[in-house]
């Protein structure tokens, strides 16, 4: 048995059969990605044994579950290589941390006319949550142009910057296209001008290793979903400078160090910005999730993906009238593939397979991808195109999923 056998027998979902079809092949990890027993055993562990409201309790159930969440923070901490625990912020998600990140900072320090600089290749989360602090404090969005196979114009993005560039807030991996971006030079770059850089992460942690300290970026968000972890948990990193410096984003428990109706005084980081009850059990998850990955190694794990994008984007192009979106070199792109299929000029036919016809027979095929626009609108319309299928892969994925995917794309062709 080699070692991708060995992990799928951690993943039973995988075993699964769906329309008749054995084995699934999942190759929407891009949206989400399965849960090794690990992860869930733990989860189920917790709530049978050790249940109880975290942070405030004497009893031994709340002290047990407190060790536990705080244990998972530090094992966050280690895995992104924080300096301290004080920087890592459990949140639902990398939505709620970018949209923490907008809302608090743009409060601190954006007033009317100052700028974000965003990339055309933006999931909805990082364009949205800038426009609603726009809408309220009058900010401006400035948005770093793509080449035509998806990479960030480095040359335009420089000169974005100005006096009143306030922050930067850029994805590391594209979600649709596979694109890695330099975030190395972009982080530098900003840090040249005296601006701070967010980094979207939730495409990165999953397939790369993540040291905050090195990429010296000073907030990084991701999403434990996409990581083998559970739904409904996130993380922001940030630097403890910076959120030292920011307003709390919610208001409620936890965050408060004493309250009256005169005066609020506020927790100690990273309890400031965790408002309520946590979703303890979820945190308890992510950190099994991450000790998995982590015990699997990010050598292999590349190692493996990057084998897997060569010989799916090879197998791909092989296939009439396919068209992959993205850059065409392996070492800029990551496990994800978007295409379309042309149709057969015939009939005074043209254009493509459209997505959705595309999703919906690979999935009777027993082959699970994602189609449609993929929360990045702004990204189709640069593209000229209203969506994409896309097929994303894991750890857990092999060479014989990928001779699905292209037998399946090739059936489905067929009927058109
Ligand atoms: C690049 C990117 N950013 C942000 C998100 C939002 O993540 P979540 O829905 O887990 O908050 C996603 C999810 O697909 C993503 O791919």
């Amino acid at each position: 048995m080699n070692d991708t056998d060995k992990i799928r027998q951690d993943f039973p979902i995988l075993q699964k059969v769906i329309y008749g079809k054995y084995p699934l092949v999942y190759l929407d990890n891009a949206a989400t990605t399965q849960k090794p027993r690990q992860v869930v055993e733990a989860m189920t562990e917790e709530y049978y044994n050790v249940n109880a409201n975290v942070h405030r309790g004497v009893h031994f159930l709340s002290q047990k579950a407190t060790e536990l969440h705080e244990a998972s923070r530090e094992t966050v901490r280690r895995f992104l290589n924080a300096r301290s625990t004080s920087e890592i912020v459990f949140t639902r998600g990398t939505t709620e941390s970018i949209n923490l990140v907008a809302s608090c900072f743009g409060q601190a320090f954006m007033k009317e006319g100052d700028e974000v600089i965003l990339s055309e290749m933006e999931h909805h989360s990082n364009i949205v949550s800038w426009q609603l602090l726009q809408a309220r404090q009058g900010i401006r969005l400035r948005i770093v142009p793509i080449t035509d196979d998806g990479r960030l114009r480095m040359d335009e993005y420089e000169k974005l910057f100005n006096e009143r560039t306030r922050i930067v807030s850029i994805t590391h991996i594209s979600n649709v296209l596979g694109t890695v971006n330099p975030i190395e030079d972009i982080i530098r770059i900003a840090h040249e001008h005296g601006v701070p850089v967010l980094i979207d992460g939730a495409q990165s942690t999953p397939h790369t290793h993540i040291d905050v300290q090195k990429l010296d970026c000073d907030f990084f968000a991701f999403s434990g979903h996409k990581i083998y972890g559970p739904t409904g948990i996130g993380v922001l990193y940030g630097k403890e400078q910076w959120l030292d410096r920011i307003p709390p984003y919610m208001g409620g428990g936890e965050m408060i160090k004493t309250v009256s109706f005169e005066r609020t005084t506020f927790n100690e980081l990273p309890y400031k910005f965790e408002a309520g009850t946590p979703d303890y059990v979820a945190s308890t998850g992510l950190a099994r999730a991450l000790d998995y990955v982590s015990s699997v190694g990010f050598d292999c794990i590349e190692a493996h993906e990057r084998d897997l994008t060569a010989y799916a984007l090879q197998r791909m192009s092989e296939i009439e009238g396919m068209n992959i979106f993205g850059p065409k070199d392996i070492k800029e792109h990551a496990a994800v593939i978007s295409f379309l299929v042309s149709l057969p000029l015939r009939e005074g036919r043209g254009g493509s397979i459209h997505h959705l016809d595309m999703g919906t027979l690979l999935d009777r095929l027993g082959i699970a991808i994602r189609t449609g626009h993929h929360c990045a609108e702004p990204l189709m319309r640069r593209l000229g195109i209203e969506g994409t299928c896309r097929a994303s892969f894991a750890l857990y994925n092999t060479h014989q999923d990928i001779d699905a995917l292209v037998a399946g794309i090739k059936r489905v062709s067929q009927m058109f």
